[in-house]
């Protein structure tokens, strides 16, 4: 098992090569196809007029949209981040960055991070593995490093046990998760009074999982749900050897379908909640939103953007806040409060799912 910090980098730039490459997102969806969004006929509405605009921890973003956490900490990272950020900021939306675990081991690559402080982003978030706190016996200081590396305003704790659990060097014990809350507390009150996100990586939380995470005491949850990228498919495209590869492949569908998590979180935890994991256009953005989530984060459209210039990164955005307007409009709300209150139908698999 190899994770020294040459190998982390080096399997950080595998991932993004294989996510360009290789078909790496589920078939089985985010069930967004299982909830109808009642048309309004009159729409009452004036589409050019149509506000997007969002307040997400006290910060206003011009539509509930973050660049979900992708990369920091390799070569070809600093550039992806830059084209990420100009376009951020130019659309004045949100942005994560990837696990800063890699930057923790070599301060030479806190560029590849601290590149987003160039640009005015109202809203960056860091982002930290749950698993290494146990691990690694991280603690509040080291939270504090990794919130100055970026100036972050909030604080992404990802949970990927399928990720780990499948990669040849992953890192397997995620027992013990109830010292995070303590280390958040401390952290409050020792350096500054950020909030903390429960962040999935693209398998969902379940309902369990939002009420362990409220007694946490986390002040939000990216559900990061199945139907975007599949981690299982990533690793069965990277890993050479057979077996691990063929094990992989037995996982390519496992998780909870964004929309379900969304759901099932909402129904117990009272904090925010972003909708990741298979956001592919303003219309499962809409949906979201309906059905209770405050904002909405996407990662693979992006990076495939970001891999090739801001301007590609302008364009994916601008198109999903355009159908976002279009729903709105169609929906007959003019902003993100009324669509909130929109009518909706719940139908098939979905519908099992928030029988659980
Ligand atoms: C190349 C790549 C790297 C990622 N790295 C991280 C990471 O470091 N930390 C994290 O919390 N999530 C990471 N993610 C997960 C995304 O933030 C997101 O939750 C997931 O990809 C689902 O969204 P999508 O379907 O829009 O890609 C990564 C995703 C991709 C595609």
């Amino acid at each position: 098992m190899s994770n020294n910090k040459e190998s982390i980098e080096f399997r950080k730039l595998e991932h993004l090569l294989v996510c360009n490459y290789c078909d790496v997102e589920y078939k089985k969806g985010t069930l967004f196809k299982d909830i109808e969004l009642i048309h309004r006929g009159v729409s009452n509405c004036n589409l050019l007029d149509i506000d997007t605009s969002i307040n997400l921890f006290g910060k206003k973003l011009d539509a509930p949209l973050i660049v979900a956490a992708i990369t920091g900490g390799h070569s070809k990272a600093e550039e992806i981040n830059k084209n990420i950020a100009k376009a951020v900021e130019e659309l004045n939306l949100g942005m994560g960055v990837g696990s800063q675990r890699a930057g923790l081991l070599n301060s030479n690559l806190w560029s590849t991070y601290s590149i987003v402080n160039d640009y005015d982003i109202p809203f960056i978030m860091g982002n930290l593995g749950a698993v290494n706190f146990i691990k690694d016996g991280w603690d509040e200081e080291i939270i504090d490093i990794s919130v100055n590396m970026i100036n972050a305003d909030a604080m992404a704790i990802h949970f990927n046990p399928l990720q780990e659990a499948i990669q040849p060097e992953g890192d397997i014990d995620f027992k013990g998760i109830h010292i995070l809350k303590d280390i958040m507390l401390n952290y409050k009150q020792k350096y500054k009074n950020i909030p903390f996100i429960a962040k999935q990586v693209g398998e969902g939380f379940s309902k369990e999982d939002a009420i362990t995470l409220k007694n946490l005491g986390f002040d939000g949850i990216d559900v990061g749900g199945s139907g975007g990228t599949s981690w299982a498919a990533v690793e069965y495209y990277r890993i050479k050897d057979e077996e691990f590869k063929n094990f992989s492949k037995k996982f390519l569908e496992w998780g909870i379908p964004t929309a379900a998590s969304v759901l099932l979180v909402k129904s117990v935890f009272p904090g925010t909640i972003i909708a990741t994991g298979g956001i592919r256009s303003g219309i499962d953005m809409a949906k979201s939103i309906v059905i209770g989530a405050h904002c909405c984060g996407v990662a693979l459209p992006i990076l495939r953007a970001a891999l090739r210039s801001y301007e590609e990164v302008v364009k994916v955005l601008e198109k999903m806040i355009k159908e976002l307007k279009t729903v709105m409009f169609l929906t007959g709300c003019d902003n993100i409060e009324s669509l909130k209150k929109s009518k909706y139908i719940i139908k098939n698999e979905l519908k099992e799912w928030i029988k659980e």
